[in-house]
């Protein structure tokens, strides 16, 4: 079967030609793929040539973002059906340290797990997929179009769980006790930067406002760009922050109070580290971008350690995501589509047909934000 992905030794993105999976543990579900975001990661693996390819493989089929159809189920399979729709996850456990043995794969103690369609294991850039039913999310039919983003938003939203369950520290954010990040309506009080308006910076705002937090949202594109269209849709404030230091993008949101969270999904390292040095007091900063490149910079490390201590602040990392935030992103989606009227629609800037690939990868232009491929039946 067709497969696109990346070759060793060989630069850019490639067909491959694969074999069809098949079924060969009672517990595995055989899935035909229908739709692939793409993402900022896919995009890198192949600009810098990340080439994590298994041992013993010359190739390894991309795409990590999925909807599709269940086609066939193994014998001992009770919660999905063929014809059924679903997503998967991307991580696979290491079998060894306890949160992976416990469904918490994203948490792997280890670093030995891996991941379909980054990290040895081939993805969903192709027609078939086989995997054990643990891995595989049924999706409601009414949102066929829209489930792609489950996966994106799913990070965003372990993202956030991070921030409420770090920062359930901080009972008295505001005056109003049933504001407490525990609570139901968290977000009233708060006021929040994301860093990045690409899909994920984009996915995480929605979330953010559908909470109701004061959201400001930078990215190094114009006023009128799509992205900072977006932002405006989903009533946030944007910042430019091209030729601004991280200092001036911070004094942009000028809010009394402070920012109670920063939520780093840009993956440019300079930036990332600048803002460190200006978070407000108790506040939490969680970064999520993998940066690939960076400058050699001078940083006052003393005056970073001092100001954390001082003031109480967060500095958290958030990678990747389990079952249970597939699980929240897709009861978000609806709500999330509704209240900022057909946002996600209007995020699929790219499509394309896994046969013009080579075109789905090639250098982003300006108006795009996420690119989607369709699997031909
Ligand atoms: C994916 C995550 C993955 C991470 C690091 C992201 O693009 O969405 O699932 O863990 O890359 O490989
Ligand atoms: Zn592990």
């Amino acid at each position: 079967m067709l497969a696109v992905g990346i070759v060793k030794g060989k630069e850019g993105v490639h067909s491959l030609d694969l074999p069809k999976p098949e079924i060969q543990q009672p517990d595995e579900v055989l899935v035909r793929i229908r739709q692939v975001g793409l993402d900022g990661t896919d995009f890198s693996i192949i600009r810098h040539q990340l080439h994590d390819i298994a041992e013993g493989r010359d190739s390894m089929a991309m795409g990590h973002e999925m909807v599709g159809a269940v086609e066939e189920v193994g014998s001992a399979v009770k919660g999905v059906a063929p014809g059924d729709l679903v997503t998967m996850t991307v991580r696979r456990g290491c079998g060894q340290c306890h949160p992976c043995l416990h469904n918490q794969s994203d948490m792997c103690m280890t670093g030995l797990y891996t991941e379909r369609g980054i990290h040895k294991l081939d993805g969903y850039l192709t027609e078939y997929a086989v995997d054990q039913e643990q891995y595989i999310v049924k999706v409601p039919p009414e949102l066929m179009e829209l489930e792609v983003f489950t996966e994106p938003l799913s990070i965003a939203e372990k993202g956030i769980e991070q921030i409420r369950i770090i920062q359930s520290r901080l009972p008295w954010t505001c005056p109003h006790p049933e504001h407490a990040f525990t609570s139901e309506s968290w977000g009233t009080c708060l006021n929040a930067l994301v860093v990045g308006a690409g899909p994920l910076g984009l996915l995480t705002t929605a979330l953010l406002r559908l909470h109701e937090v004061n959201t400001y949202v930078s990215d190094i594109v114009p006023e009128e760009n799509i992205k900072a269209h977006m932002v405006r849709h989903l009533g946030a404030t944007y910042v430019n922050a091209r030729d601004r230091t991280a200092k001036e993008v911070l004094d942009a949101c000028s809010i009394a109070g402070g920012l109670n969270i920063v939520f780093e999904a840009s993956g440019a390292a300079d930036m990332a580290l600048q803002l460190i040095n200006h978070l407000s007091r108790s506040s939490i900063y969680v970064m999520t971008g993998i940066p690939r490149e960076g400058l050699l910079m001078q940083i006052d490390a003393a005056q970073i350690v001092a100001e954390l201590v001082r003031k109480n602040q967060v500095i958290v990392g958030s990678v990747n995501s389990n079952r249970t935030h597939f699980e929240m992103a897709l009861r978000d989606i609806g709500p999330i589509n509704s209240r900022f009227d057909g946002m996600l629609q209007e995020m699929i800037t790219h499509r394309h047909p896994l046969s013009d690939f080579q075109q789905a990868f090639s250098d982003p232009d300006a108006k795009h934000i996420k690119t989607v491929i369709d699997i031909e039946p």
